[in-house]
């Protein structure tokens, strides 16, 4: 797209093909994120947030052409880093605890998507192109409600693992017998 930026016109209409990228990472991390997840719940929630993802690609598509201005993807290194983070810890962890790490990794890309979303609709505002600021707006709904349920999932999930580590520690411990007390001159 543009090496120098000039003008602030210019710097907006690359954060939102940085946007862009950032869905379309996001799409590929939330397949990843399926595959990888146990519980047919949280795999539910990962294909709910997909069919979301898709809508909000058409929508950036569609400010784009309210801009007048041809789509075009910006580089968005922080989606990447965030999916390889998450993919190097799935690679530590015992697949019974997939589901937690997961939703935590889905959690941290969503407030990431937020903090763009939340920028730009300022900016749209301020620029006077309230149809792109209310489409923006459509994907900021959505991530945010989409936050609500993965907190919510890594909460019951949280506790679940929690309750079976107890039930792990709680089995009787070996016992160790004590030799009786014998008075010293009692041998
Ligand atoms: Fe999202």
């Amino acid at each position: 797209m543009f090496e120098h930026f000039n003008t602030a016109e210019e710097i907006f209409r690359f954060k939102l093909g940085l946007a862009l990228t950032m869905e379309h990472d996001s799409q590929e991390l939330l397949h990843d994120m399926r595959k990888a997840a146990m519980r047919s719940e949280v795999k539910e929630l990962f294909q709910e947030h997909t069919h979301e993802t898709r809508q909000q690609i058409e929508n950036l598509h569609q400010c784009f052409a309210l801009l007048s201005t041809e789509a075009g993807r910006s580089p968005s290194p922080t989606t990447k880093g965030l999916a390889k983070e998450l993919k190097s810890l799935l690679g530590k962890v015992d697949s019974s605890l997939a589901d937690g790490v997961v939703l935590s990794g889905a959690i941290e890309t969503e407030h990431y998507e937020v903090a763009v979303y939340e920028t730009l609709i300022l900016q749209a505002k301020a620029r006077g192109v309230a149809g792109v600021a209310e489409l923006l707006n459509q994907n900021l709904l959505q991530e945010k409600s989409m936050i609500g349920k993965l907190l919510a999932a890594t909460e019951a999930i949280a506790r679940e693992d929690a309750a079976a580590q107890a039930d792990t520690a709680a089995s009787p411990a070996p016992e160790i017998e004590v030799p009786p007390y014998l008075p010293p001159g009692s041998i």
